[in-house]
């Protein structure tokens, strides 16, 4: 064996030996557009930030928590820990020292290659990184960071092939749609612009009672317009020029409706007093109309609406209890008004306070908005689960009373 060899393997397996344990990558799981590029240096290194676990380690996230896998494969594979980085940041690699004499470069790979880690023979000229190799502290050119997701796998000069060991890097480059114009202000100045962790770019996420791409728009509806008990329904405008509007939707008496209150049965059934638990949850005095028609998510809330109604919005577990009992027989599952807007669940613009999920947690709430009541509950009462809004399914609406609730309304009055 030649001395300088032997030198690079004992280097090599010095630095083999300090791999293990480990190694939790820093992240944020939401993060903020920052309006100064950042500077990144990874250590390009065997004995720190390899991270081998998909979700645990290189992603610091718990799959089972919340966050959903938003359709990652999650590969087992010793890498670098994954970067996210702003269109426009700037990214220096900063090679191990005892590197140097080896000789290595850096590839810009596909998905495929990241996986395989090519051997020398099979990389192009025009994929590497440097042209004299990784010598000391280098800058990554900006094209090899345009947006979307790269892969650079590490490629040897003379020493042996490090990548399985952890030397190839994932760098996911993000924009931000958060500006109308370049010197527009960011989200209108009523929200923020972030990026969740599986998100492909900035988005706005606008303050209460703003919505619209750049929060430009503001809920005609949040000024509660609507005088004499009238539900108050802002209709957007579908043309630039022309103002969003509202319209006011007056109370109409209860035996319009096709309608269904238990609230007497279910107190009777629970053998409580129904004047108290009339009194003490003023939600089960109201009218509810099951609706076995299937349509999605914004059909359904069309359809309360015109029912003048809204989709029901469950507020306590004996409202949770009743509720489930009612479509316990159905074929199908029932929508609700609950939907993740603006970064948290809302039902008909009232923040969720008290859920019911049938499942510890909820998955994937940036695609799967809307909440649905499951008829053939075995958790009863978490029984909610959110799915893709368009879907179609049954509906539920309910509407309050105008005045204070009655004794007498309470009797069943169904129709079903
Ligand atoms: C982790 O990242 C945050 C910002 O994203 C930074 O402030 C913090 O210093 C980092 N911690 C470590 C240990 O690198
Ligand atoms: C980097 O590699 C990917 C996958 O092979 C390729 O699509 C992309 O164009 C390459 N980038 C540059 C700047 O050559
Ligand atoms: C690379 O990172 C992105 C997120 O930035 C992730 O979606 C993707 O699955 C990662 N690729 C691999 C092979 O781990
Ligand atoms: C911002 O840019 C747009 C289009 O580029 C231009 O029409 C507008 O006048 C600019 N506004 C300001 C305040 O510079
Ligand atoms: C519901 O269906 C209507 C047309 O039937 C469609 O315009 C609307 O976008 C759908 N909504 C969702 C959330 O898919």
């Amino acid at each position: 064996m030649k001395l300088q060899s032997f030198v690079v393997t004992i280097a090599l397996l010095l630095q083999l030996s300090m791999v293990g344990g480990q190694t939790l990558c820093n992240r944020s799981l939401v993060s903020e557009w920052k309006t100064q590029p950042t500077v990144h240096t990874v250590k390009w290194s065997l004995s720190q930030d390899i991270c081998s676990s998909f979700f645990t380690e290189c992603w610091n996230i718990d799959p089972y928590h919340g966050s959903s896998t938003a359709g990652n494969v999650p590969l087992r594979l010793s890498q670098i820990c994954p970067l996210q980085l702003q269109l426009g940041d700037l990214l220096f690699v900063s090679p191990e020292p005892s590197f140097q004499s080896y000789g290595m470069n850096l590839a810009n790979v596909s998905l495929e290659g990241f996986i395989r880690c090519p051997q020398p023979r099979d990389v192009h000229r025009h994929q590497l990184l440097f042209d004299h190799g990784l010598s000391g502290m280098r800058q990554i050119a900006p094209k090899w960071l345009g947006v979307g997701t790269h892969y650079f796998a590490e490629v040897p000069i003379r020493g042996p092939l490090l990548c399985h060991f952890g030397l190839r890097l994932n760098v996911t480059v993000k924009s931000q749609a958060c500006q109308k114009f370049s010197n527009s202000t960011f989200c209108s100045g009523h929200g923020k612009c972030l990026s969740r962790i599986w998100d492909g770019a900035y988005h706005c996420h606008c303050s209460h009672p703003y919505s619209g791409q750049f929060c430009q728009e503001i809920d005609k509806c949040s000024s509660k317009p609507c005088h004499n008990s009238g539900s108050c329904i802002s209709r957007k405008s579908q043309r630039e020029d022309v103002e969003d509007s509202y319209e006011c939707i007056c109370p109409a008496s209860f035996t319009e409706y096709e309608i269904f209150s238990g609230a007497q049965r279910l107190a009777e059934e629970l053998a409580v007093e129904s004047i108290k638990i009339i009194e003490v949850e003023a939600a089960i005095g109201a009218l509810y109309l099951f609706n076995p028609v299937a349509r999605n998510w914004t059909k359904a809330k069309e359809f309360c609406e015109t029912e003048k109604s809204t989709l029901v919005c469950i507020e306590s577990t004996l409202e949770e209890m009743f509720v489930t009992r009612e479509i316990a027989k159905h074929p199908k599952d029932f929508w609700m008004g609950h939907n993740y807007y603006n970064d948290k669940w809302e039902c008909n613009g009232i923040e969720t306070k008290i859920a019911y999920w049938s499942v510890a947690t909820v998955t994937n709430y940036f695609k799967d908005r809307c909440t649905i009541l499951l008829s053939r509950c075995l958790t009863t009462p978490n029984c909610w689960t959110n799915v893709d809004c368009s879907l179609d399914y049954f509906t539920i609406c309910e509407r309050k009373p105008d005045n204070k609730w009655h004794v007498e309304n309470a009797a069943p009055v169904s129709k079903l």
